[in-house]
């Protein structure tokens, strides 16, 4: 009776257990949890609540960094309307501004290039474009050839260069707010002197505090059938941690008011 419950047991947890190729695109961290998990529910001993929650948050970031993979061909023909292009076009000129001719330009989180990268390459500069879907980078070898696109995790990459401006439009709210702060550390660092960033923040509920880095942090919503992850701190808040890694706010505008708290934002690397 023992062994059948227990190979009743084993078969359940092969069965929910993600197929190692899923786990691939996984940053390590999430990856140990994940297996750790795994091994205490397949030798049947009790997985404390605060693991439980947290295999769900690592699944719920599972299923969103595949995500961007399944819905690619629908999120490149989905046009977001002329008005939007128009106005984001227009803070990506506020960082083009005044920078010569060929100078490189880092896009987090680029997509499909479209329409950010392609515009920044018309004007005449060069691109890296950072995302960490395979499926969107493809696409964006298309859209934007001239580009240097790179398969990775902003969470992750280190960059050994120096760039003129910086891009994190609508990327750096997928990724769980306690890493933040390290990606504007990042983009700070990697920016050359009184160069600079947009990005996007807001359109979280999260509480007003930027040391609360509960398992209660993100969520979840659905696009195209798929479901995606989501993660932020209030905008007052984001705007304090990208001040304290040296970025003057120039523009801090809800740039669609049907968005819910969308924010544009534009800051100069002030050193
Ligand atoms: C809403 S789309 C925005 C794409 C592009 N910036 C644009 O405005 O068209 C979010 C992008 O962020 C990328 N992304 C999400 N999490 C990422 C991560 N941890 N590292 C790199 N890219 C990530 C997704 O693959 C996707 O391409």
């Amino acid at each position: 009776m023992f062994i059948f419950e227990l190979c009743a047991h084993l078969k359940l947890c092969i069965l929910i257990y993600a197929p190692p190729n899923k786990l691939l695109d996984v940053r390590r961290e999430q990856q140990l949890s994940y297996h750790v998990v795994f091994l205490l529910s397949a030798c049947a001993l009790p997985v404390p609540a605060h693991v439980n929650a947290a295999v769900g948050r690592i699944r719920g970031l599972i299923m969103m960094q595949n995500s961007y993979d399944h819905i690619a061909e629908q999120w490149h023909s989905n046009f977001r309307g002329q008005a939007y292009v128009d106005r984001t076009l227009g803070y990506v000129d506020k960082i083009l501004e005044g920078l010569p001719s060929g100078a490189k330009v880092l896009d987090l989180g680029c997509g499909t290039g479209n329409p950010i990268a392609k515009h920044i390459v018309e004007r005449g500069f060069r691109v890296v474009g950072v995302d960490q879907s395979k499926k969107l980078l493809e696409i964006a070898k298309t859209v934007v050839p001239e580009a240097e696109l790179i398969h990775a995790d902003m969470v992750e990459i280190q960059f050994a260069e120096k760039f003129a401006a910086a891009v994190a439009w609508d990327s750096v709210f997928h990724v769980e707010r306690k890493h933040h702060s390290a990606i504007f550390h990042k983009l700070a660092d990697s920016l050359e002197s009184s160069g600079r960033l947009m990005l996007s923040v807001g359109g979280s509920d999260a509480e007003d505090s930027a040391s609360d880095d509960s398992v209660t942090e993100g969520f979840t919503s659905e696009m195209f059938g798929h479901t995606f992850y989501y993660s932020g701190y209030a905008p007052k808040v984001a705007r304090k941690l990208l001040e304290a890694e040296g970025f003057e706010i120039e523009v801090w505008e809800v740039d669609d008011p049907s968005s819910r708290g969308h924010i544009a934002v534009v800051a100069r690397k002030s050193v």
